[in-house]
C-alpha cells in the first residue's frame, strides 16, 4: 500500500475512480446538497477502496445493482477530513454514494440575497482546489487521478447553474428546473466547480462568453471583451486549446481568490472589474493554467510550484505578446517584491520557501504563498537564460505535449529537464530553487527602461508630470517601493495630489491602504473599513487585516470588523483572517 498523496486517503493499490454521476440537489433553505455520487472503477476490485470526505453525512453505498456495500467512516482528521471505506465485493466495478453535504462544508459558499449584486436571489458557488472537493463529493481527492464526469444539478427554477463543464441541458420540473452538465476531460477532483445563482450571459467570441448576475454583466463584458485576443496569443505559445471553450464566470464579491481556472469555465473576482482593463493579467493567467496546471498537473500540493510557477511564467509570455515586454517586465517586478514579503513571512518556516515542499501534516491552505508563484517564476526564467529563449520554446511545448492530462512530481519534472536540456539545471544551480530556502544568489532580475525611471523615484514625492503615464502596475510599484519609515506627512501629500484612497483598481488600493495605515495616515481608515466589507478576496483581506492589526488599538479596530463582516466571507477566507488575528 502506499499514500503518495500527504492530502488524501488514496491508496495506489487500489483501482482509481474512471468516471465520476453526480446528482445533487441544490436546497437553500438548509444549506445542504442532497447528493448522489457514482463511482465507475478502472477496473473491477475487491476488498478495501478508500475515499476522502469531509463533513459528508454518509446514508448508504450500493453496487450497480442496488446491493448495499458495506462502509465504515473513520473519525475525522484536522486536514485530511474522514476517510471512507467501501468493502467491494468481487467484481464491483461500480458503487453508488447516498450522501447529503454539510451547511459548513469547506467549498461552499452560501449567499444570501443581500449579498449578491441583484439582492433578490441567493447564490451558491463551489471553490474546491486544493482539497476542498471531498467536502462536496465522496472521491479520491488527489490531483494524481483524473475524471470524467457526467453531473445533473437540480435547482430552484429561478436560478441558473453552471459548471466547468459542457452544458447538455436544461428540464424545467414545477419550481425546480434540472440543468445538466458533462466534462468529457479528464479533470483531477480539484477542478470540479459549479455555480447557482441569478445569471446571464453575454457572448465575447467564438470560444467565450462571460457570465455574471445581470446587474455586473454590461461592465464584464466590456472589461474581458479582449479574451479570444488572449486565447489566440496563447495557443500560439503553448499549443492547441484542449477545453473546447473558455467561458469566464464573474463572481460574487465574497469570492476569495482572484481567479480560479477551472476548466471551460475561469471563475474570477468581481474586484477586476477596474473599468480600464488594468487587471486582465488575472484572466490571462487562469487562461494560461489550461496548459499548466489543467493539463500538465501537479502530483501533490507538494509540487505546486509546477503548477503556479509554469502559469506565471505562462502568464507573462501572453503579456508579452498582448501589451509589449515593458509591461511583462513590470509585472515580474512586483512580483519579485511579493516574493521577497513572501520569504520574509516565512522566515520562521524556510522550508516552506523551497519549491519542493514536504507538507505532511500541513494544510495546503496554510502553506500558500506566493513563493510556488515567484520562486517558480525565477526557476524558469533562469532555465530560459540559460539555454536562450528558441530551445525553451522548443522545450516547453515538448512539456506539455509530453504531460498533456497528466499528473507529475518535481523530480519527473528535472528528470525531463535533464534529458531535454542536459547541462541546464547545474548551470542554473537548481538545487538553490526546489531544495534551499528564499532567493537563490543568481536568480534573474527583471530590468527595462521604466523600472530604471520608477527606481529613480524612489524616495521622492512624484510631480503630476512624472506620473502622467503611469499605468496602475507602476503607481503600484512605486507605493510597495515606499519605505518603511515614510512619513505620515508623505502619506498626505500623496493623498492630496493622487487621490490614492480613492483608487478604482483594487491592487494599487490596497497596496497603498496597507502602506498608508502602516503609516498612521488615518483617512485611509474608513476607506479600509468600507472596503473589508466589499471584497472576500483574500489577497486583500490578508493584507489589510494585517496592517490594522499592527497596533493595539487596530487590532481591537480589526476584531470589531471581522466580528461584523465574518460571515461575508467564505470559509477559508474566514480561515485565513482569523489565523491573522489570533497570530497578530
Ligand atoms: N489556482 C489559483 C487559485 C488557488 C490557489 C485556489 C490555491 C486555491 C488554492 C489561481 O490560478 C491563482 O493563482 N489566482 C491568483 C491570480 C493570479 C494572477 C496570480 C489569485 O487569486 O490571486
Ligand atoms: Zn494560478
Amino acid at each position: 500500500m502506499a499514500r503518495l498523496d500527504p492530502h488524501s486517503y488514496n491508496d495506489d493499490t487500489q483501482p482509481e475512480t474512471e468516471t465520476l454521476t453526480w446528482k445533487a440537489r441544490v436546497d437553500f433553505r438548509t444549506r445542504r446538497l442532497h447528493a448522489e455520487a457514482t463511482l465507475a472503477l478502472k477496473e473491477a476490485s475487491a476488498g478495501p477502496l478508500d475515499l476522502d470526505t469531509r463533513d459528508l453525512e454518509i446514508r448508504s453505498v450500493v453496487d450497480a445493482e442496488g446491493k448495499p456495500l458495506p462502509f465504515l467512516v473513520s473519525p475525522p482528521e484536522p486536514i485530511l477530513g474522514a476517510r471512507l471505506r467501501v468493502e467491494l465485493r468481487p467484481g464491483t466495478k461500480q458503487l453508488t454514494v447516498r450522501y447529503r453535504t454539510s451547511p459548513q462544508a469547506s467549498a461552499l459558499q452560501w449567499l444570501t440575497p443581500a449579498q449578491t449584486a441583484g439582492g433578490q436571489y441567493p447564490y451558491l458557488f463551489s471553490q474546491c482546489q486544493a482539497i476542498h472537493a471531498r467536502s462536496v463529493v465522496p472521491l479520491q481527492d488527489t490531483p494524481r487521478i483524473r475524471i470524467r464526469y457526467k453531473a445533473e444539478l437540480t435547482v430552484p427554477k429561478e436560478l441558473k447553474a453552471v459548471m466547468a463543464a459542457g452544458f447538455t441541458g436544461r428540464e424545467e420540473q414545477g419550481v425546480e428546473a434540472i440543468e445538466r452538465y458533462e466534462m468529457p476531460q479528464p479533470i483531477p477532483p480539484y477542478l470540479l466547480a459549479f455555480a447557482v445563482g441569478r445569471l446571464a450571459a453575454k457572448e465575447l467570441g467564438p470560444r467565450s462568453r462571460v457570465w455574471a448576475e445581470p446587474e455586473v454583466l454590461e461592465a464584464a463584458a466590456e472589461e474581458f471583451e479582449d479574451v479570444d485576443a488572449m486565447l489566440r496569443a496563447a495557443e500560439e505559445l503553448f499549443g492547441a486549446y484542449d477545453w473546447e471553450r473558455f467561458d469566464l464566470l464573474t463572481m460574487p464579491p465574497s469570492f476569495p481568490y482572484g481567479g480560479m481556472e477551472n476548466p471551460r469555465l475561469t471563475f474570477l473576482t468581481p474586484s477586476l472589474l477596474a473599468g480600464d482593463k488594468s487587471l486582465v493579467s488575472v484572466v490571462a493567467h487562469e487562461l494560461a493554467h489550461s496548459w499548466t496546471g489543467n493539463l500538465v498537473t501537479n502530483a501533490s500540493a507538494e509540487h505546486f510550484w509546477l503548477n503556479e510557477g509554469f502559469t506565471v511564467f505562462a502568464e507573462r509570455r501572453i503579456l508579452e505578446v498582448l501589451y509589449g515586454t515593458e509591461v511583462a517586465t513590470l509585472h515580474s517586478a512586483l512580483g519579485r517584491r511579493a516574493l521577497e514579503d513572501a520569504v520574509q513571512h516565512f522566515k520562521s518556516h524556510p522550508q516552506l520557501t523551497h519549491l519542493r515542499t514536504q507538507l505532511t501534516g500541513v494544510d495546503p491552505d496554510e502553506a500558500f504563498s506566493q513563493v510556488p508563484y515567484e520562486k517558480g517564476y525565477l526557476f524558469l526564467r533562469a532555465l530560459e537564460d540559460a539555454v536562450g529563449r528558441s530551445a525553451f520554446d522548443v522545450f516547453l511545448k515538448r512539456y506539455i505535449e509530453s504531460h498533456r492530462f497528466q499528473a507529475l512530481t518535481t523530480e519527473q519534472f528535472t528528470a525531463f529537464v535533464d534529458k531535454h536540456l542536459p547541462g541546464a539545471l547545474t548551470k542554473v544551480d537548481a538545487e538553490a530553487y526546489l531544495g534551499k530556502p528564499g532567493i537563490p544568489q543568481g536568480a534573474p532580475v527583471p530590468r527595462s527602461a521604466r523600472l530604471e525611471q520608477m527606481a529613480r523615484m524612489k524616495g521622492k514625492v512624484p510631480t503630476a508630470g512624472d506620473v502622467k503615464d503611469w499605468t496602475p502596475a507602476e503607481w503600484q510599484l512605486y507605493i510597495e517601493g515606499l519605505k518603511q519609515g515614510t512619513s505620515r506627512d508623505t502619506f498626505r501629500m500623496l493623498d492630496e495630489s493622487f487621490h490614492l484612497t480613492k483608487s478604482h483598481n483594487s491592487e494599487v488600493l490596497v497596496s497603498w491602504l496597507s502602506a498608508a495605515l502602516r503609516a498612521g495616515w488615518e483617512p485611509a481608515l474608513g476607506r479600509t473599513e468600507a472596503f473589508l466589507g466589499e471584497v472576500g478576496r483574500m489577497k486583500y483581506l490578508k493584507p489589510l487585516y494585517g496592517a490594522l492589526a499592527a497596533t493595539p488599538e487596530g487590532k481591537v479596530l480589526a476584531r470589531s470588523l471581522f466580528n461584523r463582516y465574518a460571515e461575508r466571507y467564505h470559509p477559508i477566507a474566514q480561515a485565513a483572517v482569523e489565523s491573522i488575528l489570533n497570530r497578530a
